[in-house]
């Protein structure tokens, strides 16, 4: 029989792609949102899924586990959702919090508790937790009321039991074709773990990629060698679909001014700094967009970058508002990193549930006027190398619910690698 693994946070299932790849039978899911649960289903029809809160489902859970399994668990994977806690999250809820509008804390940031309680239950062999880099700076509330901070919630209610410690990890570094760093902490009772672990050794496995080559690793893989060779696309009507390749491979519209600002600009670079367009004039010295800290140390962008040729007056191709009634333009505001390109030789900026809008971070294809597909998202997360479907009813499922899915997933590469290693450390 496969060993048994439970999914907590499972969303549509993308991260336990990787407990497959390894022969680990996920006999349990949980996840709030019943579309994503749907697409869960869907994938592994023989898994018991648990649709709604996790913490009105627990002992719901460590109940149907019990009453149908004799042995613990081999594995938790418990990837509870990320928002309260990185940076961005961060700062919002601060400011949210300074106008009245949300609680002091996240209660989303909580959720690792009913996740101890069904790991305490249940005493799985390994536990994997994956969460975002800045989780080491989050505090909470305990089941008391105490303010503590997460990681020493964890060890507190863990470290007797388990060893293992918390690790940044960049997944480009396993070989995803994208930066994206996140906590991965992998945790073991097992006796030739504690052995390991004692000895100095780490519970994930060595990393398979840097961003060089060496002896022991491969260099990054970049966005020339995982998305260069697809067809071409442009966000314009009748050239943002590939006909007769997958029909994922598809980007939303841009209107005419923004695929404007985007024709002219450059790989690696930020549309705020693209130059003069005027065949007369062609200016490139314009003053480029910054940004820089204020008093109160909140980096702010700068609202004096020029918006029209500094040399002829010509409009510059930079993104830019428009005045309804008057017509004025005045560039927009937004960081160096809104309407930028990503670079051929380096792997993808960070997918999130963002990457189809040319606003958001670093977003642009390196040289077409675009954002990523679909297709190249799954690609660069690595879902596109694992049996995955996202119809649902016989029919694909929406753009938005395959973009949210790809966006919040952990990459299965990752997840995949490290079941191989917890494997052979236990074998
Ligand atoms: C970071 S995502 C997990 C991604 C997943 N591991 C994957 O690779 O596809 C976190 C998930 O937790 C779910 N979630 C949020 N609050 C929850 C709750 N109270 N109970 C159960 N699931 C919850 C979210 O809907 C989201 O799908």
């Amino acid at each position: 029989m496969l060993p048994n693994a439970i999914s907590l946070f499972s969303s549509s299932g993308i991260g336990d792609l990787g407990l497959r790849a390894n022969g680990l039978n996920t006999v349990i899911c949980c996840e709030l949102l019943e579309e994503r649960m749907n697409l869960f289903r869907n994938n592994y029809p023989n898994t018991k899924c648990f649709q709604g809160d996790i913490w009105s489902l627990k002992d719901e859970i460590v109940k149907y586990y019990n009453s149908n399994f004799t042995e613990p668990p081999f594995l938790v994977l418990a990837t509870p959702p990320c928002q309260g806690m990185s940076s961005n999250g961060m700062g919002k809820m601060l400011n949210d919090y300074r106008k009245g509008l949300r609680p002091k804390m996240d209660e989303r940031n909580r959720l690792i508790i009913p996740a101890i309680d069904i790991i305490l239950a249940l005493r799985p062999e390994w536990v994997i937790l994956e969460n975002v880099a800045n989780m080491t700076n989050t505090l909470i509330y305990d089941e008391n009321g105490e303010l503590i901070n997460i990681i020493d919630y964890i060890r507190k209610k863990l470290g007797s039991i388990y060893c293992g410690e918390p690790i940044v990890v960049d997944v480009a570094d396993y070989g995803v074709p994208q930066h994206r760093k996140r906590l991965i902490t992998v945790l073991s009772q097992s006796k030739k773990a504690n052995k390991l672990f004692a000895k100095g050794g780490k519970l994930i496995p060595d990393y398979t990629h840097s961003e060089q080559d060496t002896l022991f690793t491969k260099h990054w893989v970049t966005l020339r060698e995982a998305i260069g060779n697809l067809p071409s696309l442009r966000a314009e009507k009748g050239k943002n679909k590939a006909t007769g390749y997958n029909e994922l491979h598809k980007v939303p519209l841009l209107d005419e001014k923004k695929l404007f600002w985007i024709d002219n600009t450059k790989e690696g670079d930020t549309a705020f700094n693209n130059q003069c367009v005027n065949p007369n004039c062609g200016y490139q010295g314009n003053r480029i967009h910054g940004a820089s800290h204020d008093r109160d140390g909140i980096n702010k962008s700068h609202t004096d970058t020029p918006l029209y040729c500094e040399k002829c007056g010509a409009l510059l191709p930079r993104p830019w508002v428009e005045d309804k009634k008057t017509g004025e333009k005045r560039l927009m505001k937004g960081f160096i990193s809104a309407y930028k390109r990503m670079k051929w030789d380096e792997p993808a900026s960070t997918l999130t549930q963002n990457f189809q809008y040319a606003c958001s971070d670093n977003k642009i294809h390196p040289s077409q006027s675009r954002v990523l597909s679909l297709y190249e998202a799954l690609v660069l997360q690595s879902i596109a190398d694992y049996d995955y479907s996202f119809s649902l009813n016989g029919k694909m499922c929406s753009d938005g619910l395959i973009r949210d899915t790809i966006g919040e997933s952990v990459p299965p590469r990752v997840i995949d690698l490290i079941c191989a290693n917890i494997i052979k450390i236990s074998s």
